[in-house]
């Protein structure tokens, strides 16, 4: 075998109170990553605006890692195509690093377990976070809802409930380059021991709805009193995005990620329509244009 594809799926992290712990794949937004061999080092091929220097570039920097760690002498060739909105809080770069994780391992016929991929696939969050975090690319290495545990990195799926729905608020507006670090420099480091009961029994009722298969229970608790009120000034109409999807009948509202997307919670009953029209309504009160995405939890990434 010289070439392999992988394709895998945008996602959401946090959902609300799991901060860095929850990632949900979304079957909104795909990335390709081809990867063939050739005699020497590591290239970058692609049509969109991204970085093609490898050690900038987060496919580049795990197949630079996975290359070492397997000690594999053969260069690499990669191609990529974007999908997923870069810099909005959809798992872009997590993405594009799954795939190549999974391309990888095929290639190179590794027979590598989960864990290994998400791993070798949080090395490239590097290039865009500035820090690893796995909860993104748990989720589109391996597909449905995730809880990380890290020291040492475990990662736990579940299997989302069938009629979970989602409706993404993507709006158009600039972020700045360094998107992620600036979300971050906003998050509280001390917080009051009352939010974080709050926060902590929001989570474990996510976790009971995943396993329970309970849309009802998941969207009711995607509350959370400590990250969402510290990142909402970064995103302009953010509240009132929210008020109008609750208001179209959204179980839960909260920020994607480190944002600036902001996702609602319900189900195949749900008028999600309704809820489409009433966010992108809220962003339009601003005047911001938005892409707004009705989809539902993902399998992980795949070759093709
Ligand atoms: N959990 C991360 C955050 C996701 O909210 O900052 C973005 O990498």
């Amino acid at each position: 075998m010289n070439s392999v594809t992988a394709r895998a799926p945008s996602s959401t992290a946090n959902l609300g109170p799991g901060f860095d712990v929850f990632g949900l794949a979304l079957d909104a937004f795909y990335d390709e990553v081809q990867l063939t061999k050739q005699k020497h080092g590591i290239s970058i091929i692609t049509d969109d605006s991204i970085p093609v220097s490898p050690r900038k570039n987060t496919t580049g920097l795990v197949v630079e890692y996975m290359k070492k760690k397997f000690r594999i002498k053969s260069g690499v060739q990669i191609r990529i195509k974007k999908g997923v909105p870069a810099g909005f809080g959809m798992g872009s770069s997590a993405a594009s690093a799954a795939a190549t994780a999974v391309a990888f391992n095929k290639l190179f016929s590794l027979g590598l377990d989960g864990n290994t991929l998400v791993e070798c696939a949080g090395v490239g969050e590097l290039a865009s976070a500035g820090s690893i975090h796995y909860d993104n690319v748990s989720a589109s290495v391996l597909g449905g809802f995730i809880i990380v545990r890290t020291k040492p990195l475990d990662v736990i799926k579940i299997l989302p409930p069938s009629d979970l729905r989602l409706v993404v608020a993507v709006p158009k507006i600039t972020v700045p380059k360094k998107k992620t670090q600036v979300s971050r420099s906003v998050v509280p480091k001390h917080i009051p021991l009352s939010d974080s009961v709050v926060n902590l029994a929001n989570a474990s009722s996510i976790v009971a709805g995943f396993v329970r298969k309970d849309s009802e229970l998941i969207g009711k608790s995607i509350q959370d009193v400590i990250i969402e009120p510290a990142r909402a000034h970064l995103i302009p109409g953010f509240y009132q995005v929210k008020k109008n999807s609750l208001k179209a009948g959204a179980l839960g509202v909260t920020i994607s990620g480190a944002g600036p997307s902001v996702i609602s919670f319900a189900t195949k009953k749900s008028n999600l329509k309704k809820i489409a029209d009433a966010m992108k309504k809220g962003f339009a009160d601003k005047r911001i244009d938005s892409q707004i995405v009705i989809c539902k939890p993902s399998n992980g990434a795949k070759t093709i």
